[in-house]
C-alpha cells in the first residue's frame, strides 16, 4: 500500500513544536524570536510566499517584519536594510525572497547577511560548513532540511540508500545532496542534460525530483518500493498546481510519495520557523 506523504500534517506538528519552543524562550529567557523577510517587487508567487511566512511567524508568537521594496529599488537601499537588521538584536533571522529583479546583485546581498542570521543558509559561510559536514550549529536551506524531516518521518534509515536527485539548484538540490551525504547515503546528481536518465531514476531507493518540468516522471522510471519526493511546483494554464512527478501513475510502484500541493511545500515554511527559533537559541 502506497503512503501518500502528508506534508501539511507533518508541517503542522513541526509548527506545534516550534510554538512550544517560542513560548519557552519567552518565559525562561525573555527572548522573542524575530524574523525579517525582505521582498522586492510584486512577483505574484513571492508576494504569496512572503505573506505566508510573515503570518505563520506571527501565529507562532514571533516578531515578524515584512519589509517591502518597489521593484526598481537600488542595491544600496536593500544593503542598508540588511545592515540595519544585522545590527538589530530583536531580529534573529533575515531572509531575502528570491528571485530578485535582474539589476540587483543577489550574491552581494546574500553575503551581506550576518551568517548567524542567515536563516536560508545561502550565505557562503554556511554553505561551506554544510559542505564540510562541520560540527556545531549552522542554518541550511529550509526546503532541503524540510525534505530530510519528511524522509525521517517515513524511513527508518537513510544510511546506505541510493538517492537520485534530478536538478542541481543552489536553493534545494545541492544542499540536499550534502545533507544526504552527511547521513551516509549514496547520492547521484542528474539533470535534464543527463544521457539515459532512466538508468539513474530506476536505481534510486529515494528519488528526488526538482527539475521544474510538469509530470516529467512516470511509473516505468521508478523502482518498485521507492520513496519519491516531488519538489516541483508548476502552475498550468488552467491555474492548477502540478508537480514534476505524475503522482497518480507513480503511486502504483512507489512505497512513499509526496503529492503536489501538500507535500514538500508546507515543509519549507515550517522549517523556516523552526530554523528562526534555532537561530534565536544558538545566538542568545
Ligand atoms: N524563493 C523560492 N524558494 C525560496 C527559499 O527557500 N528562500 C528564499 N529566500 N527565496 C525563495
Amino acid at each position: 500500500m502506497t503512503n501518500v506523504i502528508n506534508g501539511r500534517k507533518i508541517a503542522k506538528q513541526l509548527n506545534k513544536e516550534t510554538k512550544t519552543r517560542v513560548d519557552k524562550l519567552k518565559k525562561e529567557k525573555g527572548i522573542i524570536p524575530g524574523i525579517a523577510v525582505i521582498l522586492v517587487g510584486d512577483n505574484p508567487a513571492s508576494v504569496i510566499y512572503t505573506r505566508n511566512k510573515h503570518r505563520t511567524a506571527e501565529k507562532l508568537g514571533m516578531k515578524s517584519i515584512l519589509r517591502k521594496f518597489p521593484k526598481d529599488v537600488s542595491q544600496a537601499e536593500v544593503l542598508q536594510a540588511i545592515h540595519h537588521y544585522n545590527d538589530d538584536p530583536t531580529i534573529h533571522a533575515i531572509l531575502i525572497q528570491l528571485p530578485l529583479p535582474k539589476h540587483l546583485n543577489q550574491t552581494e546581498l546574500i553575503e551581506a547577511i550576518a551568517p548567524e542570521k542567515d536563516v536560508d543558509g545561502f550565505n557562503s559561510k554556511n554553505v561551506g560548513k554544510l559542505y564540510n559536514n562541520e560540527n556545531g550549529h549552522y542554518p541550511v536551506s529550509c526546503t532541503a532540511r524540510g525534505i530530510m524531516t519528511l524522509l525521517h518521518s517515513y524511513l527508518d534509515k537513510i544510511e546506505g540508500k541510493n538517492v537520485t536527485i534530478i536538478g542541481r539548484s543552489i536553493l534545494v538540490s545541492r544542499p540536499l545532496q550534502s545533507l544526504l551525504i552527511n547521513e551516509n547515503a549514496t547520492v547521484t546528481m542528474v539533470s535534464l542534460h543527463t544521457d539515459n536518465i532512466d538508468y539513474y531514476t530506476k536505481h534510486a531507493d529515494i528519488l528526488v525530483v526538482a527539475a521544474g518540468k510538469p509530470n516529467l516522471i512516470k511509473k516505468d522510471q521508478v523502482k518498485l518500493g521507492a520513496t519519491v519526493i516531488d519538489v516541483g511546483i508548476n502552475r498550468m494554464a488552467n491555474h492548477h498546481l502540478v508537480g514534476d512527478v505524475d503522482c497518480d501513475d507513480v503511486k502504483e510502484v512507489a512505497e512513499n510519495i509526496t503529492p503536489v500541493p501538500g507535500g514538500v511545500g508546507p515543509m519549507t515554511i515550517a522549517t523556516l520557523m523552526q530554523q528562526t527559533v534555532d537561530l534565536a537559541e544558538w545566538n542568545k
